[in-house]
């Protein structure tokens, strides 16, 4: 996916480490899908955070984590793409949040606007794993409510270059990602005005 200087810049984080991921393949169609003038940026690191270890962290900074924790900060919003393992939220990306949620002073993810989809192999559509990673995500930072973007049987909505053909889905995740969008540029005068009165 391509990035500009200027554009709005929104972080794809997949839940999902492998190659053949329906996950990110949606992320992808996100980046296809999104209005001009915005880059979907995917995070490919997830799979070197090490597992969360207080002690590890006050060794000092873990370069896979300020990695994270860097394309964070450099972006206008964040879009999380879920599978579901075992009716819930996988343990690599709650590792991840978990890693960038400390300090709390310095959690890249405070007040950043987030945006949730996920594709599943069940008929549930991830409805499971989205809510845990609501859950999660609203103790530091705002997720936008609407559309739920709840890929059931994703092997059916995908062709073998892994590309979503589904029409349907398609349009959904586009409203996602234009909301996202307007949603955080909404939200940026309230933060400049807070800044303000703040000092
Ligand atoms: C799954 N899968 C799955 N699907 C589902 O709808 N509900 C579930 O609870 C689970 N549980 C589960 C556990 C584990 C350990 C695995 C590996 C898989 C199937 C899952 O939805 C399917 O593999 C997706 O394709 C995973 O997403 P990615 O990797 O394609 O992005």
């Amino acid at each position: 996916m391509n990035e500009s200087n200027d554009s709005f810049r929104i972080l794809g984080i997949s839940g999902s480490l492998r190659r053949g991921s329906f996950n990110t393949a949606l992320l992808r169609t996100a980046g296809e899908l999104a209005p001009e003038g915005v880059d979907v940026i995917l995070f490919d690191g997830l799979r070197d955070i090490p597992p969360y270890d207080e002690d590890l962290r006050q060794e000092g900074p873990q370069p896979a984590v300020e990695k994270l924790r860097d394309a964070i900060r450099r972006a206008d919003a964040v879009l999380f793409a879920t599978p579901e393992y075992n009716h819930g939220l996988p343990g690599v990306l709650k590792n991840a949040i978990d890693w960038v949620s400390r300090p709390i002073g310095e959690n890249p993810l405070q007040n950043k606007p987030t945006a949730i989809m996920g594709a599943s192999g069940g008929v549930m559509g991830t409805v499971r794993a989205q809510q845990q990673l609501r859950e999660v995500l609203q103790g530091f930072t705002p997720v936008l409510h609407t559309p739920e973007v709840l890929v059931s049987s994703a092997a059916g909505r995908f062709d073998d270059q892994g590309a979503l053909t589904d029409g349907p889905t398609r349009e959904f995740v586009q409203t996602l990602v234009s909301g996202l969008v307007d949603w955080a540029e909404q939200l940026k005068p309230r933060e400049a005005d807070e800044a303000a009165a703040a000092g």
